[in-house]
């Protein structure tokens, strides 16, 4: 009993500490940055969220009048490094990196700083000097690993074999995403990861990562999944289905972005909870690459929030997000 209240108040006070903050990153176009030429390298096509957040970049450039190279990467950094040393070939006047991977971008960051061109690192972040760039527009990928083990936790008082399936090893999504997990859960003698596989956060290896853990492990013992993001646990919702159990119910699952498949799946009471990522970074990317050029103080982290969801909000939350993306 003395237990329970005991997990009751860490419960209460890591949900007050996280303060559930949503901050609307509203987009105002109104041509600031028009005529400017922005090089762009994006990570690939991995998830559905990182098409939206393609998406919502080239809207916004478009609605700004920005003249945007667009660069994938196709989940390789070596790519992404060619693609910045065109980028200074072409003279252009600020660069936006999403990064693959963390570590590896001090040579070129150097190489772009000495051409004089600003760069904003988006999204994931990189192990470089925060000298080497103008700033960083991104969630806090601690938070969000925290927000979904105090869900969990609280879900299951305390008492949980958890599976892990784990996003792109070596970048910080991941890395993050899992230590603020790991923080909460060690709260709680109760809660263990049992296995934890990583995904590259694919809808496909998420199905087939879970095909072959439910072969390893005795599937009554597994009490959720904790993937690092949604696609990885719509993939192994199905392998759960096929395997004849119920997901959302035999195992409980928490992912992270608030895409509007995972609502779906929600709604079919196949899945629990999601943190969102906020896709709308554009906005806040491209004042900040404007401000510099005025003159401005740019904050060195500018910090895109978003909340948790539940089944209860699904069925809002999925008409909205489809009317978003299919309007994008
Ligand atoms: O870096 C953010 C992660 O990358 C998203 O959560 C995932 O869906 C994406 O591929």
């Amino acid at each position: 009993m003395q237990s329970l209240r005991r997990y009751s108040l860490q419960l209460t006070a890591i949900w007050l500490l996280m303060g559930i903050a949503f901050f609307a990153t509203t987009a105002h176009a109104d041509g600031r940055g028009s005529g400017l030429k922005i090089g762009f390298s994006q990570v690939g096509t991995e998830s559905d969220w990182r098409t939206a957040f393609t998406e919502n970049i080239l809207q916004e450039a478009q609605e700004r009048g920005i003249q945007l190279l667009f660069s994938d990467a196709e989940n390789n950094q070596e790519n992404q490094i060619t693609a910045l040393r065109s980028f200074i070939d072409q003279h252009v006047d600020a660069i936006i990196l999403a990064p693959v991977i963390e570590t590896g971008w001090d040579q070129i960051l150097r190489q772009v700083q000495a051409a004089g061109i600003p760069v904003v690192i988006i999204d994931r972040n990189v192990t470089a000097d925060e000298s080497l760039y103008l700033t960083r527009v991104s969630s806090d990928f601690v938070r969000e690993g925290r927000l979904a083990a105090a869900w969990l936790a609280q879900a299951t008082a305390g008492v949980c074999k958890i599976v892990e399936l784990e996003g792109t090893v070596g970048s910080s999504a991941a890395r993050d995403r899992q230590i603020g997990f790991n923080e909460v859960i060690a709260l709680f003698p109760g809660m263990q990861i049992i296995v934890s596989q990583p995904g590259d956060f694919m809808r496909a290896n998420g199905k087939k990562v879970m095909e072959g853990i439910l072969k390893t492990e005795d599937p009554n013992e597994i009490c959720a999944i904790w993937s690092h993001n949604d696609d990885m646990a719509l993939g192994a919702i199905q392998a759960i289905k096929e395997a004849g159990l119920r997901p959302g119910k035999d195992i409980l699952i928490v992912s992270v972005d608030a895409i509007p498949d995972i609502f779906k799946a929600m709604l079919d009471g196949d899945t629990n909870a999601t943190v969102e990522l906020s896709t709308k970074m554009g906005a806040p990317a491209f004042d900040a690459i404007v401000d510099h050029l005025e003159g401005k103080e740019v904050p060195k982290w500018i910090r895109i929030t978003g909340g948790i969801f539940f089944p209860e909000t699904a069925a809002q939350e999925y008409e909205k997000r489809k009317r978003q993306s299919d309007s994008q």
